[in-house]
């Protein structure tokens, strides 16, 4: 969701910006551009397409200050007069969110001469920047941002002011200083390198960055503050280190994901938190855990497990639906958000929507200076790293640890905690074996030729059957669906034919008699099977039946989602880079969705 940039008092902003812009293309990469105030004017350079598409142009630009930006597309279809950032009169902007009441406005500026190049919401940004200016960078600013709704992270430069504005509401933004210099950016790897000392903005505050010092004040004008910190290592962007994708790359950290979740869990007190927060509230009457794409697969996977563990209703929803549904949730709630970015704006919406009916929020996440963090009353950390694949992969398994040790903790039997931990230790290695064991180049081979691909499974195995179906689409464009595998003769078996591939998920032995009947209905059909499964979990048929027959090591019920997705993660992968896809940069997609 858009990557916004500024910067003051470096050697050659250009440079800067377009370093800073290639960390944060994972938000969006329909187009990208760089604004610099040179010689006294603004110079704009703005292209259709990656990052990579502006080196050309901008060779040449001097500056010391400038704005830069990466674009996921809402308003206006991708295209170089769409792209940022937006210059009229003394002004250029950039902006990451959506203005809603842009058409009032646009109506407004329009009927009063100002001439709009593109079909964005944010052009109206500038134009009122204009529209307010008349010498008082500050009155216009603030007479601006009082005229707008929405969601907006905005940097913004004026020719007669040497340095950048930064505006925060509702999308993040990190202001950082280092050697002299000044810089905004929508996320901390973006800085990693150029700034040594860090703030996150706060939702109503506008930064002023000049000749070396930062000034703070909210959208009254008042004067505020804002506390730095060393710019933490682990926001530390990260590089391919020799593997061809972020993807692949990442699927390989999962071991180490899970290690530092567990530990994170342990050393943060996380156990002793939750024990705190229950007994304050006197207890839980039911749990809610909402999140949005894959983190709603871990939420789901989660309430599987939870609901076994605390014996109370246990639901999962996605976070787009919870904000606007008239929910029975109440002070006994409580309410999980999971969030890789922890600024998905559904997810936010929804857990603040959670707080306001009454009940407790716990967020877990793997950014702990993201927006999620504000709204919760206990933050459960998960520490998969930075996460640069638009497809998620070593946050969900990182999500699937978090929650079933957060769920462990609740149900106050020490023996689940102990032994769950204890298991932890060794899941590294399980989920090592199955990423260098798996053989999926023949599945991937059949998912590439393949009209549809679907993935079932029972109990557990369902939402892994929708984490798998939804990382095919996402990286492949492969159509398919996950499915429950007792559902299947209830609809989707009408699609089934040879040229379908059906993916089974059995980690459990009893459901997997289940799963294999479905498997039985479909070869009997013509289609073509794939069964993934924990080692001795499948009936034997099963092995001569499917076509495809991959075995990953066993582990227990809470923590096998874990295990279970990875040799489908990998069938993905394979997919995508057998059809000649982008698996780090699927089109249409991007990280971290902060607008509805
Ligand atoms: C986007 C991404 C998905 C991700 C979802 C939730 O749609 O493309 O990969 O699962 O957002 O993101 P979050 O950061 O909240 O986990």
């Amino acid at each position: 969701m858009c990557g916004i940039i500024g910067c003051t008092g470096v050697k050659c902003a250009a440079k800067t910006l377009y370093r800073g812009l290639e960390d944060l293309e994972y938000r969006g990469y329909d187009s990208a551009g760089i604004a610099v105030l040179d010689c006294g004017g603004i110079i704009t350079v703005k292209r259709k397409g990656r990052v990579a598409a502006l080196l050309p142009a901008i060779e040449e630009l001097g500056g010391t200050t400038g704005i830069g930006h990466t674009r996921w597309a809402t308003h206006g279809r991708p295209s170089d007069a769409n792209a940022h950032p937006h210059t009229a009169g003394a002004f250029s902007v950039v902006h990451n969110g959506i203005i809603e009441n842009y058409a009032e406005l646009k109506k407004e500026l329009a009927d009063e001469g100002c001439t709009f190049f593109s079909q964005t919401d944010s052009e109206v940004v500038v134009h009122l920047l204009n529209k307010y200016y008349r010498g008082d960078l500050k009155e216009a600013v603030l007479s601006t941002v009082r005229r707008l709704r929405g969601a907006f992270a905005l940097c913004i430069l004026c020719k007669d002011y040497s340095g950048f504005v930064a505006v925060k509401y509702c999308n993040p933004i990190i202001v950082g200083t280092g050697g002299g210099a000044l810089f905004a950016a929508s996320d901390m790897p973006a800085l990693c390198g150029l700034a040594e000392n860090v703030a996150v903005m706060q939702d109503g505050q506008i930064a002023f960055a000049a000749e070396g010092k930062i000034t703070f004040c909210d959208f009254s004008g008042e004067a505020a503050s804002l506390t730095f910190s060393t710019l933490p290592v682990s926001a530390r962007p990260a590089r391919l280190c020799g593997f061809p994708h972020y993807m692949i790359k990442e699927i390989n950290e999962i071991p180490a994901a899970i290690k530092a979740t567990a530990s994170a869990f342990t050393s943060e007190n996380c156990a002793e938190k939750l024990a705190r927060i229950q007994k304050k509230r006197g207890g839980f009457t039911d749990v809610v855990v909402c999140g949005c794409g894959t983190a709603f697969h871990s939420a789901l996977a989660a309430a599987y497990c939870g609901e076994e563990l605390l014996k109370i209703p246990v639901r999962a929803e996605t976070a787009g639906e919870f904000r606007y549904r008239k929910s029975s949730a109440g002070a006994g709630t409580l309410f999980i958000a999971v969030s890789q970015s922890g600024e998905t704006a559904d997810t936010v919406e929804a857990a603040r929507a959670a707080k306001r009916l009454g009940a407790c929020v716990i967020a877990v996440t793997n950014v702990a200076y993201s927006a999620i963090t504000g709204v919760a009353d206990v933050v459960i950390p998960v520490r998969a790293g930075v996460e640069i694949c638009v497809a998620a992969t070593k946050s969900y398994c990182g999500q699937i640890v978090a929650l079933a040790l957060t769920f462990a903790s609740l149900c106050q039997s020490s023996s689940a905690l102990k032994s769950m931990l204890k298991e932890l230790k060794t899941l590294g290695a399980a989920c090592s074996a199955a990423i260098t064991d798996c053989r999926v180049e023949d599945v991937a081979r059949a998912c590439a030729s393949s009209s549809g691909v679907y993935f079932i499974g029972r109990g557990m195995d369902y939402p892994v059957a929708l984490e798998g179906s939804l990382k095919l689409k996402e990286v492949s464009y492969v159509p398919g669906e996950g499915y429950p595998a007792g559902e299947l003769k209830h609809g989707t078996i009408a699609l089934i034919d040879g040229g379908t591939l059906t993916v089974a998920i059995i980690t459990d032995k009893t459901l997997g008699e289940k799963t294999a009947s479905a498997v039985e209905q479909i070869c009997s059909r013509g289609g073509r099977a794939a069964v993934v499964c924990f080692k001795g979990c499948a009936p034997l048929s099963l092995k001569e039946r499917a076509e495809f027959f991959i075995e990953v090591p066993a582990c227990s019920a809470c923590l096998s989602p874990a295990v279970s997705v990875i040799p489908l993660q990998l069938i993905a992968y394979r997919t995508a880079v057998i059809l000649g896809r982008d698996p780090d940069k699927p089109r249409n997609l991007a990280k971290s969705v902060t607008v509805e």
